[in-house]
Parts: C-alpha cells; structure tokens; sequence
C-alpha cells in the first residue's frame, strides 16, 4: 500500500523562481483564483478571491474596485482594527509593521507548488512568510504563515492566525457545524451581522464535538446545495482553534482562522521559526455541494491517509460486548462478521491490564498489555483467528492517556498534565489523566505502545485510536515556569510529531481517528489517519443530520458508520435494519452490533446488504457528492448521491426522516450525472416483495436530473413487517 502524507513531506522542495519586485501575484487552481498584490517595499496587498481570472481582467482588476486591506494584517499601526498578529517584540514594542521583500514560487512534493511572499518588518530583524500551496487538479489553496525571529531576544506571540480573507458584505451567510458529543456536525446556518462571529475550541486535545475548524460561507444568501458561490474554510489543525468574522462600517466580513490564542502566548526565542497550520480555502459557484467536492477531492488525493485506497468493511466489539471481552466471544463475533462478507474485526477496550485490569472506564490505561484472564492466548492468538476466517484484526488503543489507577501512573506521576503544585483533575471513570506531549519522553512512551504491539503482532491491519479526555488541568511538569502557555500548542506540535513517527515506520495500518466520538473530525490530523468515527451516537436517523453536516468538509470514506442495534443503544429508538443499513452504506460501512443477537433473516439481509456495498464501495469512497434534499429542511425526507469522476456509475440514497399519515414527500431530482448518458437502475439492500416500477429501466441523466424518480412511501413487505421508516439505495449504471 502507498501512503499518501503530503503533511508530512518537507523534503523535495526546489526552487523554481525568485521575483523580485512581483506586483500582482496569481494564485491559481483550474477553478479558482487568489490575487494579491506585493509589491516590493510596500504592504502586501489582497485583491481577489473567487472563480479563476483572465489575464485580461487581471490587467484592469483596479478599476473594477478592489478592497484596500492588507493580505495579512499585523498589529500596531491603527490599532482599532483586528488583525492575524500581535507580537510583543524583543523591546517591549507592540506595533509590528512589515513590507514586502520578496516572493518565491517553489515546487513542493505530490506536483503541489508553493508561492511564498516573504516579508520584513520595518523596524525589527523580524520576518512573516505568507505561503500559498496549490496542486495542479485541485480548487483548494493552503495558506499559512511562518514568523522567523532574528530580534537580539525573545518575542512574544500573542496572536498568530493562518490566514486572513476580507470578504464584501451582502447577503453573505455562513454555515457552520456545531453540536456536542453524540451529536457531532449538526449543520447551522445564519446571516453575517455587523460586529463579531466567533467559532472557537479550547477542548485542549480534541476538537470537533462541539464546534468545527471548518466553514461553508455562501455569498448569495442562504446556502443552496447545487448552485450558487461559496467560500469554503477548512483549518488544518487538531488542537485549540478560533474562526472569527468581524464585520466592521468597511461593507467588508474580515475573515480569520488560525489556532486559538486564548491562555496561549507563545515565547519565540531568538532564531527560531513558528509555523501555523495551514487554512484551506475552496471556492465554487456550484453551492455547498460543488465546495464540499473540492474538499474530497483534495483530502483524499493529499491529505487523508491512503486516500486513494478502499476502506474494509469491519465489525466492531464495542457496541456488541463493551468491556465484556473474552476469546470465545471474539472469535464468534469474527465468524460472525465473515459469513456476512465482512473483512476485518476490531476488538474494542477492555483487552488489556495486568496488575490492574480493564473491567470498565476507571483504569489500566497506559498498561497495554493483554489480560490473558480474557484472552488466553493473547493478541497472537485473535490475529490467527482472524486469518483462519480470512478476515484482519485490528485493535483499540488510547495512546494519550493514562489512570491514576495503573502502572504507567504509579511509575511515572510525573508525564501526565497538570500543573506542577495543584492536583490534577481527573476525567473519564472518575481517573482518567491526559499524558503530557509536550515532554519529549512522553512522546517516546507514546510511540512505543504502537511500536511495540506493532513489532509484536505485524499482523494487527487496523487501530482505533481513541482520546476520551480534554485538557482538564491547565499546567505542565515539563514546560518550565516561562512556557506554561506553551501547552496546548506544543501537546499538538508533540501530538503529530508522534504520529509522523508511527507514520513512517507504519506507513500500511489502517488507523481510525476517534475522540469519544466525532471529537477528532479535522484536516490537521488526517494525514495520520485513515478515517475518522463520527459519533458514539450510532443511532441511524440522528446520523443522517449528523453525517450530512460531516460531509460538508470530509468525504464518505473517512466516516465511519455502523449498523447498529435496535433498540438503539443512544437513543434508544427502534428502527428497522435496512433503514439502519441504508444510512450506514452512505459512509465507510461497518457494523457495531453483537451478531449473536441477530435473527438468522438479518444476518442473510445484511449478508446480501454488504455484498451490495461492494458493488458501490468505490462510488461511494471514491465518488462526487451532490447532496440533494436536506434534513434539516424538514421536508421529510433527505437524500444525496455520489457519483464517479467519469459520471459513468453512482449511487443514490433517500431516507423518510419522519412518518405523518399521508404526508407527501418532495420528489427528487438527481444531480451530477451525464445529460446524455442513459442509466439503468438498480434498487440495492432491497426488502421489498415486488421490485420497484423503475427497477432495471433506463433513463437519461438529463431526464433523472429535472424529472427524478417518485419514491414510494412504505415499503411492500409482508404485514408483519411494516414499519414507520422507508429509505432506498439505488445503483445507477450507464450503458
Ligand atoms: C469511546 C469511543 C467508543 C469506545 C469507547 C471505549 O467512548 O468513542 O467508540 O471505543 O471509548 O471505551
């Protein structure tokens, strides 16, 4: 397997030119264009962010009006204003006040090029690189900000964002995604006002539960999913972030993002360089769904961990057994999920703990070593079960963490965050202690847990990486006295490091991103991770909302999504399995669930729905989303589809998101395929004792697009089997 972290290659970069005195620099992707003016000795200036320019209208761009805001704003001068810096220099000066020196275009590996507008400060040896990544197929641009201090002492940071986009007021709204844990990216929309809209996270180690790093911000009112223009704004970090709008009497939203600097001042001795994550930025006037595409595409062509590849479709113990881990009862969920055409198992926590064990969330974490109480023959001994029935085995770890009821605690009090004279807070169980990144030993701890279960057992193919703690104590005993507030920012610096490590010694497992759920949903730390779980809450109708905001930012690939028991564990509500499974076919597929305790007609069901998955895993994982009628309009239904770069196959989804008496649903028409290719359908995962009016008849892309396809609004089933939910899943295959 080829690895693809675009992140973490730095290596390969050669220059390919040096401007001088550059006036207008162009920015561009196939679609898109940024325009900055920087010309030497001056402010460096933005002029333009949207569809792609001509040449021509580049040379009159002035006249047209542009705005007169500075690409990347500093603090001091006309203080009224906010800015992407503050610093207070080696003097005690607060005005920083930088001039253009220079810009360079560099190739970068993966065919990305780099422009760099480097840039001086007037009165101080201190340097602000603004840097812009394209790739040749993408509409995405990374930027992101580098700070060399060369003063004779220290500065300090005390603002430090990635990036800085002036964006015109009119009827501008802004999508965001917000909710908490097991209801993670449920989608917010609202109009800019004047004065601040702030989106931040101070969780300390995850940070998707209860806001995103990410926004939609539509320029034509409310938001439409196929048309219209739309900025999209995607911050690639894992740690504290802040997205701010401020909306000043200019007619202009000044648009920030960058990592959070709240409680965080950062010491830049002399000599060294501090570089901000970068912001990704996608524009398209084919609305939401053209924006989110551009995501995708680039996330699974540069960023996310084997992007490129198939998921396996897996159960996971979790939800089957919780801690109740024994070997029989593993090797009978792996049996289970072979004989229904699944492909790898993954046995969840409770596997662990010598002289403490793992009988619920109150200790043994950080003590990776297998209870052979449960497991007998150790993880030797499931990895072999796992081949036997032609299956992988993957396993659950939480690196991050500790209890102050384990041996790791007991030998070394000293590696978990807290500050040094108070006690620590303690979270999950009552005892759970976040391990303190910052301290390089920590990080060495952390690599060896996976280094050494990965040395042991070459055979593990997946693991679930789990963090069930914030930062729950502001402190460190390992910073010194002076870089206290240098932990949130240096966990993460130590947090990907880390992940560098496991990455290029690991570069084949698979690794899920989980974070008590959704908490870990972030382009910063995708290039480490394979995918990510989007909620603990499994239950299929509250994940059509949740999973339609996800898809906003992250493709289908990197959504892990389960079929579930019923009644559901969260929610408790009861909803039919091929409802349960449709919803779950629209993400990377799995299954959560004890099989023992499914009829022998579900496990057929679910047999012949995961043989259908097959059928359009590379559709799904690999396809163009076009979202098409959204839950949270309310009308009853939802519904989406992927379809493949070549529009020569896709698969659709319709989902009943509420049941009144004769209440008629909205009839759908499709989006994204070939006006003048011809489709055949196919209904998928079907229940129904007679097929469909359409099933196996062909119509043309252009007819599927204005005309769509009427779904029925039950299912016909025996009458035992009725029930309050319909949903479809249709393959459709061009001739
Ligand atoms: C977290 C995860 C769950 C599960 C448990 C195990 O809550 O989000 O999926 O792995 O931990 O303790």
């Amino acid at each position: 397997m080829h690895i693809h972290l675009k992140c973490l290659a730095a290596a390969a970069i050669a220059a390919l030119s040096l401007t001088a005195h550059a006036e207008k620099v162009h920015i561009s992707t196939p679609g898109t264009s940024l325009l900055l003016d920087a010309t030497e000795g001056k402010p460096l200036k933005f002029v333009y962010y949207g569809d792609a320019l001509t040449n021509a209208d580049i040379a009159n761009i002035d006249a047209a009006g542009t705005p007169s805001f500075n690409a990347y704003p500093v603090y001091g001068n006309n203080p009224d204003k906010e800015t992407a810096f503050r610093a207070v220099h080696s003097d005690g000066g607060m005005i920083t006040e930088m001039k253009v020196t220079g810009v360079t275009k560099t190739a970068a590996d993966d065919g990305a090029s780099v422009t760099t507008v480097r840039m001086a400060d007037t009165l101080y040896p201190f340097y602000i690189d603004v840097n812009y990544r394209t790739y040749p197929d993408e509409d995405v641009i990374e930027t992101w900000t580098e700070y060399t201090n060369k003063e004779k002492g220290s500065v300090q940071l005390t603002r430090f964002m990635s990036a800085y986009l002036p964006i015109r007021r009119s009827d501008v709204h802004v999508s965001q995604l917000y909710g908490s844990w097991a209801n993670e990216g449920i989608v917010e929309e609202a109009p800019l006002p004047h004065g601040v809209k702030m989106i931040k996270n101070t969780d300390g180690t995850r940070n998707s539960h209860t806001s995103h790093g990410e926004v939609m911000i539509s320029l034509d009112g409310k938001a439409r999913e196929n048309e219209g223009r739309v900025i999209g704004a995607a911050l690639c970090y894992g740690g504290n972030y802040k997205l701010m709008f401020d909306t000043d009497d200019s007619d202009y939203h000044h648009f920030f993002a960058g990592i959070y600097e709240d409680n965080s001042p950062y010491t830049l001795a002399k000599g060294e360089t501090f570089v901000t994550p970068p912001l990704a930025l996608t524009y398209s006037d084919e609305g939401l769904s053209g924006a989110s595409r551009s995501f995708h595409r680039w996330g699974r062509n540069h960023k996310l961990a084997h992007g490129k590849d198939l998921r396996k479709i897996l159960l996971n113990s979790w939800e089957g057994v919780y801690f109740d881990i024994n070997e029989e009862g593993m090797q009978q969920m792996m049996s289970d999920i072979a004989s229904m055409g699944g492909e790898l198992f993954v046995m969840d926590d409770g596997w662990f703990g010598n002289k403490y064990k793992r009988a619920t969330d109150n200790s043994s974490l950080g003590d990776w070593t297998v209870d052979t109480a449960k497991l007998p023959h150790g993880i030797k001994g499931l990895c072999d079960a796992a081949r036997e029935r032609g299956i992988r085995f993957g396993i659950w770890l939480e690196p991050e963490m500790t209890n102050s009821v384990s041996e790791l605690y007991e030998k070394h009090p000293e590696y978990v965050i807290k500050n040094p004279k108070r006690d620590a807070i303690q979270g999950r169980g009552g005892t759970q202690l976040v391990l303190d990144l910052s301290n390089p030993k920590v990080q060495d701890l952390v690599f060896n847990i996976v280094d050494t279960l990965m040395t042991a057992y070459p055979q593990i193919d997946y693991i679930k990486w789990d963090a069930n703690a914030p930062i729950m104590n502001h402190g460190s005993q390992y910073l010194t006295a002076d870089k206290q507030s240098h932990l949130y920012i240096d966990y993460h610096k130590g947090f990907e490091q880390t992940l560098k490590r496991i990455r290029s010694k690991y570069p084949d497992v698979t690794i899920q991103a989980c974070a008590s759920g959704g908490g870990r949903a972030n382009w910063g730390v995708l290039p480490y991770f394979d995918e990510f779980w989007v909620s603990d809450n499994t239950d299929a109708l509250q994940r059509i909302y949740m999973q339609w905001g996800t898809s906003y930012f992250f493709p289908a690939i990197a959504m892990a999504s389960h079929i579930s028991a019923s009644p559901n564990h969260q929610t408790n509500r009861l909803v039919p399995l091929k409802f349960r499974t449709d919803v779950a076919m629209s993400g990377r597929l799995g299954m959560e669930i004890q099989p023992k305790n499914m009829t022998e007609k579900e496990k057929e069901q679910t047999k012949k729905a995961i043989a259908d998955y097959k059928l359009i895993r590379p559709v799904v994982q690999h396809g163009d989303i076009y979202r098409l009628l959204s839950p949270y309009d309310r009308k009853g239904a939802a519904s989406l589809m992927y379809v493949t770069p070549e529009k020569d196959k896709a698969a659709f989804y319709w989902w009943k998101t509420e049941t009144f008496c004769n209440q008629q649903l909205p009839r759908v028409t499709m989006a994204g395929l070939d006006p003048a290719k011809t489709y055949t359908i196919r209904e998928l995962n079907r229940v129904d004792t007679v097929p469909l009016p359409f099933e196996g008849k062909s119509f043309t892309g252009e007819f599927l697009m204005s005309n769509g396809l009427e779904m029925p609004l039950t299912h016909t089933v025996e009458w035992n089997d009725r029930n309050d939910y319909s949903s479809r899943v249709l393959i459709l295959e061009a001739k």
